[in-house]
């Protein structure tokens, strides 16, 4: 008997057993995948995590970099060129009348017309926006230049300016060695841009006779500027402590204040001041090889499509042009190795620049829990069948590739910070991904805090606009140095 009850519990206790272990094999076996996949995305995608030892790495080599650039000897073998821009005079509340701005760098240009005046610094400002087509980005100088000046003529138009000698500030936004003010040869292209016959060549030159030619508007170039130098110059006006101009939009670069006995590049020029601002061009540092301790299968992959393979190797870990592409192929990657997006609708994918940089924003703007947006970009973009979990990830490689972006650029800001060496000193930053992206400001400004040297502190500022209305301020500034010098000739003349 004792032994039939034995018997019937050990049925009834291995049955409970066996129900128990059903459940738990079962409920795994919906999510073991799931586990696992994470896991194995994880290490996938670990390279695009950067240590701190690698930060302070990257810092360290972009300084190296830079103190090459600034000297003759080194600066041809420097990745980090460090063009004199020949802008040495801020804005002093003087300057007066109406000046023009043409903001080139992007897909779109700009021009502005701003009116200074005694009492307010920027009494007027009208602006439009004119789309530069793919074609005329890829085409000709010609075609680019005669295009920028016909648009130029109608907005002197519409603006009823036609008739007058207006000055005009050129924010051309690509690496350019320069000779003075007026005088800069673009050194090669960036950002996608290829037109034909403008390398080497002075665009100053370049835009002035697309002007001429056409005879109907009498616009007179004064100076031309990049993009960091623009954004710089306009937050200079209200912060004097702002030192340093950065960009992180369609491209990266950052400009700041040096002194002139640190810069032996700068010749030719006469002015009296002890300052000078330089055009980094940082987009171009580890070009010879010297970040490829960071870099991924996927940068090089997306390198080796790009129209300047080989060049601007940060910035393609930065910039807006190139964040959502990075993006894609991680996602491509991954769903070919069967980690992400179970269906076939993945291939929607498999299209060049087919995820913009402007949806890692919108997807990390959501709380983590909350993948409306992430369902509604997906579903546009062509993909169906996903799930949750594939939007969780598609997240994941958003935070990824943004957090890198603004670390590495974090590195570059602290390294201008530490190079300036003054106890506070204000960064004046604009573009469309440090603008848009919910967390790029407070992530630079964590990591910036680590690398400066202690007793150093900083500030980002926002400057909105900076590289339009910073090419008509240093026109201005232009302006009234040219009218003060004749003023002063003019004294010498009467009283020697
Ligand atoms: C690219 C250009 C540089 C510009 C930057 C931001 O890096 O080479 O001149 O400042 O983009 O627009």
């Amino acid at each position: 008997m004792d032994l039939a009850l034995y018997y019937i519990n050990l049925v009834a206790y291995t049955s409970i057993a066996g129900m128990f272990l059903f459940f738990i094999v079962k409920k795994r076996k919906t999510h073991p995948f799931e586990q696992s996949s994470w896991e194995k995305m994880e290490k996938k995608c670990a390279k695009l995590i950067l240590t701190n030892k690698n930060i302070k790495r990257v810092s360290g080599i972009m300084l190296e970099e830079i103190e090459m650039g600034l000297r003759q000897k080194s600066n041809k073998n420097a990745d980090i060129k460090c063009y004199p821009t020949y802008v040495r005079n801020l804005p002093n509340g003087k300057e007066k009348g109406k000046f023009l701005a043409l903001d080139l760098g992007g897909t779109n240009f700009r021009v502005l017309l701003i009116q200074l005046g005694e009492t307010a610094p920027e009494k007027e400002f009208v602006s439009r926006e004119f789309p530069l087509p793919d074609l005329i980005r890829t085409s000709s100088g010609e075609a680019l230049f005669d295009h920028i000046a016909e648009c130029l003529a109608l907005f002197v138009k519409e603006f009823k300016v036609d008739k007058e000698i207006i000055p005009l500030g050129f924010t051309f936004s690509f690496p350019c060695r320069q000779e003075g003010l007026t005088k800069a040869k673009l050194v090669q292209w960036t950002k996608g841009f290829t037109c034909s016959e403008v390398e080497g060549r002075d665009v100053a030159e370049l835009l002035q006779n697309a002007i001429h030619k056409r005879k109907d508007v009498h616009i007179k170039i004064m100076a031309v500027l990049n993009d960091t130098t623009g954004t710089l110059m306009s937050s200079a006006y209200k912060q004097p402590n702002c030192k340093i101009g950065l960009i992180i939009g369609t491209g990266t670069n950052a400009c700041y204040v040096e002194k002139i006995e640190n810069m032996e590049l700068l010749d030719g020029d006469s002015d009296d001041s002890n300052q000078c601002i330089v055009n980094t061009e940082w987009g171009a540092f580890g070009d010879n090889g010297s970040l490829d301790f960071i870099r991924t299968d996927f940068d090089r992959a997306l390198d080796s499509v790009t129209s300047n393979r080989g060049k601007q190797l940060y910035e393609k870990m930065i910039s807006g042009k190139y964040l959502g592409e990075i993006v894609r192929r991680v996602l491509v990657s991954l769903a070919k190795d069967g980690l992400i997006f179970k269906d076939s609708s993945y291939k929607c994918l498999l299209e060049a620049d087919k995820f913009k940089t402007k949806l890692i924003s919108e997807i990390e703007k959501k709380p983590e829990n909350d993948f409306t947006d992430c369902e509604c970009i997906l579903e546009e973009l062509g993909l169906t069948d996903f799930t949750h979990e594939d939007c969780a990830k598609v997240r994941y490689v958003c935070q990824l590739v943004s957090r890198r972006a603004a670390f590495m650029a974090a590195a570059g800001v602290a390294t201008l910070i530490n190079k300036i060496n003054e106890k506070h000193v204000v960064v004046a930053v604009d573009g469309t991904v440090y603008r848009l992206h919910p967390h790029f400001r407070h992530l630079m400004e964590q990591k910036i805090k680590q690398l400066i040297r202690p007793g150093l502190s900083f500030e980002l500022i926002l400057s909105e606009d900076g590289s339009g209305r910073g090419a008509a301020l240093v026109a201005a500034v232009a302006d009234r140095m040219k009218r003060e010098e004749i003023y002063r000739n003019l004294l010498k003349k009467v009283f020697l």
